[in-house]
């Protein structure tokens, strides 16, 4: 599909699912070097991170890393709100761990902040953050980005696990809006 609706917008295919793929393996031979025998903590951002984590951690071949997800959200419709609700919190004993945040997408930064917030305060060893998408332009929080795949423009985008109020997450590429 060249062209998708979704709810009252129209989108345009942007990045297709060979692109991802490929940035995803280079992004998990990436960590597999750095992050050996570390005993890593992906942490998974629900819910526009599920497919990039799903994506990524397959191709993780280190046997010691485990995987677990939080749920936030600070998105309505095609905006930011400015402010992160957390609706899944994080269980799993943080202190001493090497800890890799799985994000889809860095947009204002808001939501990284965020968690790096929380996590400092469960004293991890190390806090490594991996987004698969970044929009340089949109950015207003100072955030150290250990692992990026793409560096995008800033318009806003679905598919791939990313969504407009709800929907559009399953289409396998990742498509912008048509200027609205
Ligand atoms: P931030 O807190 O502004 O950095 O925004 C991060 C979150 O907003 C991401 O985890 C996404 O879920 C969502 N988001 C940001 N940009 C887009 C977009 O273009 N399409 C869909 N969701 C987005
Ligand atoms: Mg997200």
């Amino acid at each position: 599909m060249k062209q998708v609706k979704i709810l009252d917008k129209e989108f345009k295919l942007f990045i297709p699912y060979e692109k991802i793929r490929s940035e995803v393996e280079k992004m998990a031979e990436k960590m597999n070097n750095e992050l050996a025998n570390k005993n890593p903590l992906f942490i998974c951002i629900l819910n526009g991170s599920f497919m990039f984590a799903a994506e990524l951690f397959k191709r993780i071949d280190l046997l010691d890393s485990e995987i677990t997800f939080v749920k936030l959200a600070s998105y309505e419709g095609d905006k930011t709100t400015g402010n992160v609700k957390q609706l899944i919190g994080i269980n799993e004993k943080i202190e001493g761990r090497t800890v890799v945040v799985l994000e889809d997408i860095v947009d204002t930064g808001i939501t990284i902040e965020n968690i790096l917030k929380q996590l400092e305060g469960m004293n991890p060893k190390e806090v490594k953050i991996a987004t698969l998408l970044l929009k340089p332009d949109a950015l207003q929080k100072q955030v150290q980005l250990d692992y990026i795949g793409l560096e995008i423009p800033n318009d806003f985008i679905v598919g791939y696990g990313l969504d407009y109020d709800g929907y559009g997450r399953n289409l396998i590429d990742i498509y912008s809006v048509i200027n609205d």
